[in-house]
């Protein structure tokens, strides 16, 4: 049986790929790696959690000494690397633990796998998931491509930028068979309300301000979460070893239209007046060093493997409204306890 490690598997991609990986390969045996951070939520994966082919591994990729025994004791055949802190404001607010977990974490797991697959690069394979947050930003015109050059402007793109760069350098140096695909804004079920979608939900259902920084003019390019998760099915399994694949849903939005259009269908669900949600919008201080323009060309990906979204953004917007709609329950508890501090130091206190 083969033995494929998922790191990052309680947040919010990771679940979905869990959940694709379990039940579409009883073959497979699939290792959950996570150390429950805020962000990571066993609530995610209720429905898969007895599957015989599944198993949770509570452990921080931090650890040097604990991954290398951990890798020597499973032996895993093949790694999907997605843990890391993941959120643009927490890493304006606190850089070191992006450091830490986006890039030593990272290093660790490097060589961990390289430490025991030494003798043998055959089938073996190290999948990272980065973002295209490290290409930088965008001037109206132009998307970004796999060769687009580095130029990451926040803590967070920075170190995923860095361990990008550590992941390339160990196939290059050792060896180690990798793939890495840079993917866009996602949305859907499971993600953690101090994202833009899912905090503009949970804010129009309790009424609470929605703060949109600076005029609202920044471009983001959205796709469904579950069409992030078929994308890693497929570079996983056909990707050239040492490649890039740029994932993205060609469906950028500026962040003000987006957000009316999430207040109007909210609207409709919640049976308010049309306009009502509206009129929470304020307009709040800027993100510091807050990206223009994300826009990803995946045309390298469409043609090579065959991959591309299934999804029109109006279909999954409703849908994903809909699912926090549906799960209020899980919505409230992941946003009682820390939650609640956080969303103060962020958006009351500033
Ligand atoms: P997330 O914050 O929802 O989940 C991250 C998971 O990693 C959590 O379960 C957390 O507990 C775990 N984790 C954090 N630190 C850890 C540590 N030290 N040891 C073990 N586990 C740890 O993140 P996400 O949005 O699902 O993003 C997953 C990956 O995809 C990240 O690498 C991110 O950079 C990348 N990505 C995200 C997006 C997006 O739009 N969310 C887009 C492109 C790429
Ligand atoms: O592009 C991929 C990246 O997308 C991933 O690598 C990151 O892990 C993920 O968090 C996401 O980063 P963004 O910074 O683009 O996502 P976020 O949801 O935080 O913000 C989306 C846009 O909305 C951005 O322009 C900032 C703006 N925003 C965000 C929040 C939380 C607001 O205007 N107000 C807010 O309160």
């Amino acid at each position: 049986m083969k033995k494929i490690l998922i790191t990052g598997g309680a947040g919010f991609i990771g679940s979905h790929v869990i959940r694709l990986f379990v039940n579409k390969y009883p073959q497979y045996k699939i290792y959950n790696l996570d150390n429950l951070t805020y962000a990571g939520n066993l609530a995610n994966l209720k429905d898969i959690e007895n599957s015989p082919n599944y198993e949770f591994i509570k452990g921080d990729i931090i650890e040097g000494n604990y991954i290398m025994n951990l890798f020597e004791k499973y032996r895993f055949d093949s790694v999907i690397h997605l843990a890391a802190e993941s959120h643009v404001d927490r890493s304006i607010s606190n850089p070191t633990e992006f450091i830490y977990t986006n890039i030593v974490g990272t290093v660790n797991l490097l060589n961990a796998a390289k430490h025991i697959w030494k003798d043998n690069f055959e089938d073996k394979l190290f999948y990272h998931i980065s973002t295209d947050e490290v290409y930088g930003s965008l001037g109206k015109e132009g998307f970004f491509v796999e060769t687009t050059p580095y130029d990451p402007h926040s803590p967070y793109s920075a170190s995923k930028a860095s361990s990008d760069h550590l992941v390339r350098a160990y196939h290059d140096t050792f060896g180690l068979p990798i793939v890495i695909s840079n993917c866009s804004n996602n949305y859907g079920s499971y993600q953690f309300p101090e994202k833009l979608i899912p905090l503009f939900i949970n804010n129009i259902q309790n009424n609470e301000f929605l703060p949109v920084y600076g005029k609202g003019e920044n471009v983001r390019d959205w796709l469904y979460v579950e069409d992030h998760a078929k994308a890693i099915d497929v570079i996983f399994h056909n990707g050239k070893n040492g490649e890039t694949y740029n994932i993205g849903g060609h469906n950028e939005w500026k962040n003000i239209d987006l957000i009316k259009v999430v207040c109007k269908i909210m609207d409709k669900k919640l049976g308010r007046k049309e306009g009502t949600s509206e009129k929470l919008i304020t307009f709040v201080k800027d993100r510091a060093g807050h990206d223009l323009r994300y826009a990803i060309d995946s045309s390298k990906l469409q043609k090579e493997l065959g991959w591309k979204p299934s999804l029109q953004f109006e279909e999954g917007i409703e849908k994903t409204i809909d699912w926090y709609l549906e799960n209020e329950e899980w919505l409230k508890n992941v946003t009682s306890g820390d939650y609640l501090k956080y969303y103060e130091q962020q958006y009351v206190k500033r």
